[in-house]
């Protein structure tokens, strides 16, 4: 596998597609996969390299796609397996990659191997999941913790025994310690690889391996009250086991016997752990997705350790990445608010490692209030009112000013945004001044600027809300200056290069002015500089 700085996933941007939410073709109200080929167009203007799509198999929809009944399927919402090469074929001819959404640590409750392994104690796929005796008592076995609340395990009264499932009891955990479990997915990975897929974004790859004796989870000390209650328990025995670094060898090993694939893992684990996925001499994921920016305090210096927190600890050879939003957390124009989101959008393509945009950040969606009789996220109505519904990040694509937002001609899954009619692509790509104008300039300017892609990264030292940068490539430098504030601030020229002029400003008003002393940024502003 091409570990060269020339690797597709090195100097390419991703950007997630959330299915359900993206185009609707068959007028139901749901986004499918003809919606997305409709829309490849949009996407290859945006100048971005890959498309991850989340789960479009066949599924009972429990956990939106995440719990599959078929791994080499697609389900009828999204369309047909035509339907599905068609989009690789259009995708490819337009330069796109595709990547798929694997879902290895659970299956649906609906899985024919989970009917098989309900069965009976004795049923050959029995030790495909994770089956224990209660306790003494007839409790549960240990005192793991469901993320998306209430106990972990479900009893089962046919073989009165409790199953695993680390997250709806309609999502039982396999067996990652079975070898045939491992044969059963490296084939679904095969069967996907050999149509085209250019990869995978592995679902929770940190939870695939649980402690070999299922010992009890110690509590959490510094649990929060009002925090979602499985965080009352630390996760020591049940993720993140020494042995799941073996398991996806095994799964890296599959996609290096075709040429040019990407391996990303979805980990939600503290830095230094995280690099970790990488894996022995690189033999793990290629990207293990750091979702750092998702949940730091948004200031200049947090953000400036984490970036030198990351690059620290980044074993020799690994390829950073970095992701500001995704479909199971808030919105980042609602994280940092409207002005911070340009702001964030400018890191985003400047820092060193592959960006993964998600669908809607680049028109400014923000998180979408959601009544309680239209939410539709599992985790919401089994945790109500703590504010984990993932919904508001999963509201439709606004496309224009129609009555469904161009997504739908029907009532879409989901509400639409309110302020659709002028938040929108075809509003937006009409302003110069737009935050879709300048993702636009940022992409642009990324493909222009090797340093931007290749670059290294050197922090410069400066204070109170400015983040000061350099990406320098070949004796060549841009600096990057970001303002996380409100007020004004000044930089010294000689924290920036002899002779510069400003090559993009947030608000898109600055381009080609000379830096001559100092460089004003403006509040909520960010300015590249070079
Ligand atoms: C991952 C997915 C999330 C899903 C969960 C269980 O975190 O991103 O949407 O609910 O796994 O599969």
């Amino acid at each position: 596998m091409d570990q060269s700085n020339e690797a597709w996933w090195r100097r390419g941007i991703f950007y997630q597609v959330y299915p359900r939410s993206f185009q609707d073709s068959n007028a139901d109200g749901v986004g499918d996969i003809r919606g997305i080929i409709e829309r490849l167009p949009y996407l290859e203007s945006l100048g971005i390299d890959a498309v991850w799509l989340s789960p479009i198999f066949p599924s009972p929809m429990a956990d939106f796609g995440y719990d599959i009944s078929d791994y080499t399927g697609i389900d009828p919402l999204f369309g047909t397996m035509e339907d599905f090469d068609a989009l690789i074929e259009a995708a490819h001819g337009r330069g796109l990659k595709l990547i798929l959404d694997l879902v290895p640590n659970h299956t649906s409750d609906r899985h024919p191997w989970f009917a098989e392994s309900r069965a009976s104690r004795d049923n050959p796929k029995r030790d495909w999941y994770i089956w224990r005796d209660g306790k003494p008592d007839g409790g549960p076995p240990n005192n793991w913790l469901s993320e998306f609340g209430g106990n972990a395990w479900q009893h089962d009264a046919a073989t009165d025994q409790y199953y695993y499932h680390a997250f709806l009891k309609e999502q039982p955990d396999l067996n990652w310690r079975n070898p045939a479990v491992r044969e059963a997915i490296h084939d679904a990975m095969r069967f996907w690889l050999a149509r085209g897929v250019d990869g995978f974004r592995v679902d929770v790859i940190w939870h695939l391996i649980k402690d070999a004796e299922f010992r009890d989870n110690p509590q959490n000390p510094h649990y929060v009250e009002g925090r979602p209650p499985h965080e009352k328990i630390l996760t020591q025995y049940s993720t993140d086991q020494p042995e799941v670094h073996d398991v996806i060898a095994g799964m890296r090993s599959v996609i290096d016997e075709f040429a040019d694939r990407v391996l990303i893992g979805e980990i939600y684990l503290p830095l230094q752990r995280l690099v970790a996925y990488y894996g022995n001499d690189l033999g793990g994921a290629h990207l293990p997705f750091n979702f750092a920016l998702l949940s730091t305090l948004w200031s200049a210096r947090s953000i400036e350790k984490i970036i030198a927190d990351y690059e620290a600890a980044l074993p020799a050879g690994a390829w950073p990445n970095w992701v500001l939003g995704n479909h199971d957390r808030p919105r980042v124009a609602s994280r940092v608010g409207r002005e911070q989101a340009r702001v964030a959008a400018m890191l985003l393509l400047t820092l060193r490692g592959t960006p993964t945009l998600y669908y809607g950040d680049e028109i400014g969606m923000h998180q979408v209030p959601i009544a309680p009789e239209e939410g539709r996220d599992p985790f919401e109505k089994n945790v109500p009112g703590i504010g984990v519904g993932r919904d508001g990040c999963r509201t439709p694509m606004q496309w224009d000013a129609s009555e469904r937002a161009g997504f739908s001609t029907a009532r879409p899954w989901l509400p639409l945004a309110s302020d659709f009619a002028h938040e929108n692509v075809v509003n937006l790509d009409a302003d110069t001044k737009s935050i879709l104008s300048l993702y636009r300039a940022l992409v642009a300017l990324r493909r222009k600027l090797p340093q931007l892609v290749t670059g290294t990264y050197e922090p410069v030292a400066a204070q109170g809300d400015l983040l000061l940068y350099r990406r320098k490539s070949e004796g060549q430098a841009v600096t990057i200056a970001l303002n996380l504030g409100a007020e004004p601030v000044s930089v010294t020229s000689s924290s920036i290069a002899f002779g510069s002029k400003i090559l993009l400003s947030t608000f898109l008003d600055r381009e080609s002015e000379p830096i001559d002393g100092a460089l004003d940024v403006r509040g909520n502003e960010g300015v590249i500089v070079g």
